[in-house]
């Protein structure tokens, strides 16, 4: 079965390959009357962008978004927003390989299997991180119907390779530091280490991997849909959408299953007449249903597949075992462009949700 749209109450579907005409998202159910610009996609499209760095892949894409439908005298009409990128700076040529010779990592021989090797292996095709231009547009669309509520949605780089940013970072340096460096980490000093790891490893024909932290700001109490649409299992459903990802935890995360229960509870306070826990190891939910707290996501990304370091692999023409050494542009490390996808990604099913559970109507505001 096709699998190509996620949401329930707000719908995106993803469209195009990495080497094909465009890239493009379709979003269904966004409220009418909610003032949008191509501007205001554009913005978080360009935080996606690869920076003119080391420490991205070398591929140069304006991404300049084109909404086709859904959108008129600059508000959301109710009807299903189109919205296309071009793809321009394509080289195919590399790819011809990995049909014959899959690469280690990537998703070349699962696709060649489940599609019966009709799938576009340019670039990856859909298995390319270029189809999280979609997330990122539903994200902007999410973030427009979020302010509504005052929520607000933030990310950063906590770990690169071995490089970690310690304890907690204060919201104010993710706003204002993130898009300041090329790996999107809040911490300055962190990011000086983290670009080296990069570096390093790139040098060495190799990639690193990393954790990505979102976290949402300002969200009310009882938005999640038990039992199978809780908010934690749509939450970690859109971040393992992203390609590479390969952990998603909340809060404590995995350091939870070695707490005691007086240390892993988070107690609960009255502060401005409003409850609130005094710490977050749940992550703002519980029973599937945000509690009032900051949420709080990581997801954990691999290290890019695409290396020119020797592997060993097969080939499947001949049925024997071979080598490669693949050649292609690449991000030597995913993380710093997750960042702005995953904040994307946290925003959309929030923004699901807060439509689902009836915080925002259906007309934004009569015209
Ligand atoms: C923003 C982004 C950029 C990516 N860039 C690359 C890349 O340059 N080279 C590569 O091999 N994989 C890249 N990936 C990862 C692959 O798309 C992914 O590993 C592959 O589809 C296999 O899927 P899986 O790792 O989820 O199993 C990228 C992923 C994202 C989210």
């Amino acid at each position: 079965m096709n699998g190509n749209s996620i949401g329930k109450a707000l719908v995106l579907t993803c469209f195009g390959e990495s080497h094909g005409k465009c890239v493009g998202a379709v979003i269904d159910g966004c409220p009418a009357g909610l003032p949008l610009k191509e501007e205001d996609v554009q913005i978080e499209l360009n935080k996606r962008r690869p920076g003119l760095t080391a420490v991205s892949t070398p591929r140069r894409e304006e991404d300049r978004v084109e909404i086709i439908s859904g959108v008129y005298k600059g508000y959301t009409t109710g009807a299903p927003i189109c919205m296309i990128v071009k793809n321009r700076d394509v080289d195919s040529t590399p790819y011809r390989v990995v049909s014959i010779k899959p690469r280690p990592g990537h998703a070349d021989y699962t696709a060649r299997v489940k599609y019966g090797g009709y799938n576009d292996p340019r670039g990856g095709g859909r298995f390319s991180g270029r189809i999280t231009v979609a997330y990122v547009m539903a994200g902007a669309i999410a973030k427009k119907i979020l302010g509504l509520l005052g929520i607000e949605v933030l990310a950063h780089t906590v770990q690169i390779g071995n490089v970690k940013v310690e304890g907690d970072v204060p919201y104010e340096s993710i706003r204002g530091n993130v898009y300041s460096n090329p790996v999107r980490c809040a911490v300055p000093e962190v990011a000086e280490k983290m670009i080296k790891e990069i570096l390093e490893a790139s040098r060495e024909g190799d990639s690193v991997g990393g954790v990505v932290e979102a976290i949402a700001l300002n969200v009310p109490a009882g938005l999640g849909e038990p039992i199978f649409d809780s908010l934690d299992s749509d939450i970690a459903k859109m971040l393992f959408n992203i390609p590479a990802v390969r952990g998603v935890e909340f809060g404590a995360g995995f350091k939870i299953a070695s707490m005691r229960g007086s240390e892993a509870n988070d107690p609960y306070a009255i502060r401005d007449g409003k409850i609130v826990t005094l710490t977050n190891n749940a992550g703002g939910i519980l029973g599937g249903i945000s509690n009032g707290m900051p949420i709080l996501v990581r997801a954990a990304f691999k290290p890019t597949p695409s290396i020119s370091k020797r592997q060993k692999t097969v080939n499947l023409e001949t049925m024997s075992e071979d080598y490669i050494e693949f050649s292609g542009r690449h991000d030597p490390c995913i993380v710093p462009r997750a960042v702005p996808v995953a904040e994307s990604c946290l925003a959309f099913v929030l923004a699901d949700h807060a439509i689902r559970a009836g915080f925002i109507p259906r007309i934004i505001k009569n015209a």
